[in-house]
């Protein structure tokens, strides 16, 4: 198992794309997108909406929730539009039973979307499973009440091991990870998040440890922590394991 390699620099983390984007076999691209900047441009991108994603948007009750679909909904077009030379506004999503989109009629280009408070990050790579995931690190939550009931015992243990100053990061780190593994797999709530194990203490590389349902899950998998800026967690999960990662930042 050799993970994910980082194709971009580490510092800064996210970095200017190309002019002509390329997604090749071996690639995955992660993008940053600020929701307040990309919405300054919400006209460009409702207009490239199908119909039930404008009237999903209209029915979202808080502002804050419709913004961050219409951006990650709208940039999300922009972008395989711009992989797949074609226009945004004609591409078609489905839906497996769990909710996962994809892309109806180009099998090959696959994504992963998530989006918190102020962030959108989408993924992108060819016939492969993938899974992102972004939490913006809130205090609000009570986090050992969660981990306990949803984290595995193995990942409550090493929490409670961990200096309050440490846990939050390390409580979001499991979090993101486990996200990402579970809509990499597209299987929802079907998939408890106490039923398989993840790395969460401070320092340590993002990795799937343990898999309850298969043992060999953990080698089919890569797992990498992302860095998406002061304040947030993430982590992105794909099924293979020597892809080179870029991460760029969305500006339009
Ligand atoms: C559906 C789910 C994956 C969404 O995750 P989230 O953190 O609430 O929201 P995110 O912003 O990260 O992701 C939302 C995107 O995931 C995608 N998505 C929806 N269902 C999905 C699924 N079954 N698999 C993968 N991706 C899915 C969509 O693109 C969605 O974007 P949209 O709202 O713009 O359409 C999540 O609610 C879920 O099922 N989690 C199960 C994990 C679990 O067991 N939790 C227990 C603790 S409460």
């Amino acid at each position: 198992m050799t993970g994910l390699t980082r194709a971009t620099p580490r510092d800064p983390f996210w970095v200017s794309p190309p002019a002509a984007l390329m997604l090749a076999g071996d690639e995955v691209h992660v993008w940053r997108v600020d929701v307040r900047s990309a919405y300054a441009r919400r006209n460009d991108l409702w207009r490239v909406l199908a119909k039930d994603e404008r009237q999903k948007a209209t029915d979202l009750v808080f502002e804050g929730d419709r913004k961050r679909f219409v951006v990650s909904r709208g940039v999300l077009r922009v972008l395989l539009g711009r992989y797949l030379r074609a226009q945004p506004g004609s591409l078609v999503f489905g839906y497996n039973p769990y909710g996962k989109p994809f892309l109806v009629g180009a099998p090959g280009v696959r994504f992963s979307t998530s989006h918190s408070h102020d962030l959108v990050l989408l993924a992108f790579v060819r016939d492969r499973d993938i899974g992102v995931d972004v939490e913006h690190l809130r205090d609000d939550l009570g986090l050992d009440e969660i981990a306990s009931r949803h984290f595995a015992t193995r990942e409550v243990a090493t929490l409670r091991s961990l200096t309050n100053s440490s846990r939050k990061e390390a409580f979001f780190a499991c979090w993101t990870r486990k996200e990402a593994f579970v809509k990499a797999k597209g299987r929802g709530l079907t998939l408890p998040f106490s039923r398989f194990e993840v790395t969460l203490t401070p320092g340590q590389p993002a990795m799937l440890l343990k898999v309850e349902e298969d043992i060999r899950e953990p080698f089919r998998w890569a797992m990498q922590e992302l860095i998406p800026g002061p304040g947030y967690a993430a982590a992105l999960v794909v099924d293979e394991h020597n892809l080179r990662s870029s991460c760029w930042q969305y500006t339009g």
